[in-house]
């Protein structure tokens, strides 16, 4: 890395990162040293934060749990696939920044294929059990094919008699990928914007230009965070970007799903979306759009300075919105930085 590079990519962090004073920690994701995490795990401490750099191949950072390392945890956060060509030596390569919100271990691995269960699993805080861990992750390979979901219909009774070790199925099965852009030049709009998906499926934002977000609603409140709701935080993308950065969420039932973008004036410009919203009725996505740009009471003054990175609700109620940082820290918190900027 040449050292305007370095230059430019601290001054990115520093206005990404801008409360913090903590320790980066550089994680590479694949690349020539193979499937694994390089290193394999770091000891952190509350808003440290984890710089995880996709190499060469294509991987996930997913959240785990230690008793299934190969399985996504619920409101577990996904990077998403990163594919990264192996013609691309020198970068840009994609980021993925982690805060760390507490002390207790994370759990990590990349859902790729069964790379996981050859061992490309990591570790935030794991203390004396990452061998374990990653022992349980290879072992899982052994046995039976992770579930999707735990919300998805259970298969119906056979008869058949369960074998020992049965063959894995030629994909693993996942619900469909429902991609959606975000923006684009001159564009603030998602993209389509709405999905009918089913429960086990996914939706992956993929951030176009301009600096935009992917933020749970409400119906009744199209322009505010909603309690508990997703946030893929802000994610600038510069005019000449060749890459863009994505968020993933899963879709976990038919319930109607609202989103809007987070910069301020974009939802009141119609910049909304919606999973699985009725077609007929009242709560239609039209009648969600058209609220979203009448709604003068939006109360959204932009991110708040907390906005490190972490998902930053923009509501004006601080004390909510101090809560809302905190459990949505232990779900999806991961934002993508793309570092085409760089170059
Ligand atoms: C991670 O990279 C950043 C930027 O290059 C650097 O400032 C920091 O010291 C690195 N962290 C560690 C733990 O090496
Ligand atoms: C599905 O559930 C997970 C875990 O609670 C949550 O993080 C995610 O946002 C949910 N997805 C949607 C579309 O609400
Ligand atoms: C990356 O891997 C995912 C999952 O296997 C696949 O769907 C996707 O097409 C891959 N992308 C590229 C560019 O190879
Ligand atoms: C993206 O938008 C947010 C909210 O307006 C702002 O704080 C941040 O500085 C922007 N980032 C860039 C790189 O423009
Ligand atoms: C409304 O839509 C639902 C399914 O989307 C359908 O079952 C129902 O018949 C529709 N009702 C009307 C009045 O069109
Ligand atoms: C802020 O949120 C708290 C908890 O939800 C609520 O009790 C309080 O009334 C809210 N304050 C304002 C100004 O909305």
């Amino acid at each position: 890395m040449r050292l305007s590079q370095i230059s430019k990519l601290s001054a990115l962090f520093a206005t990404v990162a801008v409360q913090v004073t903590a320790v980066q920690f550089n994680v590479t994701v694949g690349g020539s040293t193979g499937l694994v995490f390089t290193p394999e795990f770091v000891n952190a401490q509350p808003g440290d934060v984890v710089f995880f750099t996709f190499k060469q191949k294509n991987h996930t950072v997913t959240q785990s749990t230690f008793d299934s390392p190969c399985q996504r945890s619920a409101g577990g956060f996904d990077s998403g696939f990163q594919p990264v060509p192996a013609e691309n030596v020198d970068g840009p390569f994609p980021v993925a920044r982690f805060a760390v919100p507490g002390t207790q271990p994370i759990w990590v691995y990349c859902r790729q294929a069964n790379h996981c269960q050859q061992g490309m699993v990591f570790a935030v805080n794991p203390g004396e059990k990452f061998a374990a861990y990653k022992a349980n992750a290879i072992a899982s390979g052994n046995s039976t094919p992770p579930a999707v979901s735990s919300s998805l219909p259970p298969s119906p009774p056979t008869s058949t008699t369960v074998v020992a070790s049965p063959p894995p199925t030629s994909t693993p099965t996942t619900g469909a990928d429902h991609r959606v852009v975000v923006g684009g030049p001159g564009r603030l709009l998602f993209d389509p914007s709405t999905v009918t998906a089913q429960p086990g499926d996914t939706v992956t934002f993929e951030f176009h230009q301009k600096n935009h977000t992917a933020t749970q609603s409400t119906f009744s409140d199209p322009c505010k965070p909603s309690v508990g709701g997703f946030n893929s935080g802000f994610n600038p993308v510069g005019d000449s970007a060749t890459s863009f950065p994505t968020f993933t969420v899963p879709v976990n039932d038919t319930k109607a799903v609202w989103v809007y973008c987070a910069q301020p004036g974009h939802c009141s410009s119609g910049m909304v979306f919606a999973i699985n919203a009725a077609t007929n009725g009242t709560n239609t996505f039209d009648a969600f759009r058209a609220k979203a740009m009448g709604s003068a009471s939006s109360g959204n003054t932009g991110p708040s300075s907390t906005g490190a990175g972490a998902p930053a609700p923009t509501t004006t109620n601080a004390s909510a919105a101090g809560r809302a940082d905190v459990q949505s820290i232990t779900g999806l918190s991961m934002v993508f930085i793309s570092l085409f900027l760089l170059l």
